[in-house]
């Protein structure tokens, strides 16, 4: 079946929340609800752009991506701000049939307009799906790391 592929819209709101909350469980759903009510308005929560491209099969959301502006990411050139997929997720009866890849190609369009020549993008280390479906989209590792947090006593 055909997906049609946009910016995300003010309507989209409460299936967004669903597909962001399906994609960090962690998150609660309303500041889902905030953050996306800003990034479709176009003041998102940091300095530098951020878009939602969803994608559409029969009037329904079924995958989007969330793709901004970095002004640096591992691996890539520093003298330009980069293209940064912050979040790609396909609803599960969706997946294998191009619909990730077509969201890739439109946050590749996306980053190129903006003056962008590198797309980059993470994942976790135990999440081997993506990381295969981002080797076929023609990403190449850089790096692997772990994060740390440390509270400082005042
Ligand atoms: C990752 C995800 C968005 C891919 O969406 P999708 O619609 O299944 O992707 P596509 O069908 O367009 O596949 C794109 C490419 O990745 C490959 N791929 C996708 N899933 C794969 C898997 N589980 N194992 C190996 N390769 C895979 C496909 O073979 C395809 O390559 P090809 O065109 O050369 O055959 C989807 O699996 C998903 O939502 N996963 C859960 C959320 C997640 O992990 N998001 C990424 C976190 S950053």
């Amino acid at each position: 079946m055909q997906s049609q592929l946009r910016l995300a819209a003010r309507r989209d709101v409460e299936a967004l929340v669903c597909l962001r909350a399906a994609l960090w469980p962690d998150t609660p759903k309303r500041e889902h609800e905030t953050e996306i009510r800003k990034i479709i308005a176009g003041r998102p929560c940091r300095t530098l752009p951020l878009v939602l491209i969803v994608a559409e099969v029969q009037k329904t959301l079924a995958g989007f991506v969330e793709v901004g502006l970095r002004s640096h990411a591992d691996g890539c050139d520093p003298i330009r701000p980069v293209g940064f997929v912050e979040g790609w997720y396909v609803l599960a009866r969706h997946r294998s049939k191009g619909m990730g890849r077509a969201l890739i190609v439109a946050a590749e369009n996306w980053s190129r307009e903006q003056g962008c020549s590198e797309l980059a993008s993470d994942t976790w280390l135990n999440n081997e799906a993506s990381q295969r479906a981002h080797e076929a989209l023609g990403f190449e590792v850089v790096d692997r790391c772990v994060n740390y947090r440390k509270a400082l006593r005042r």
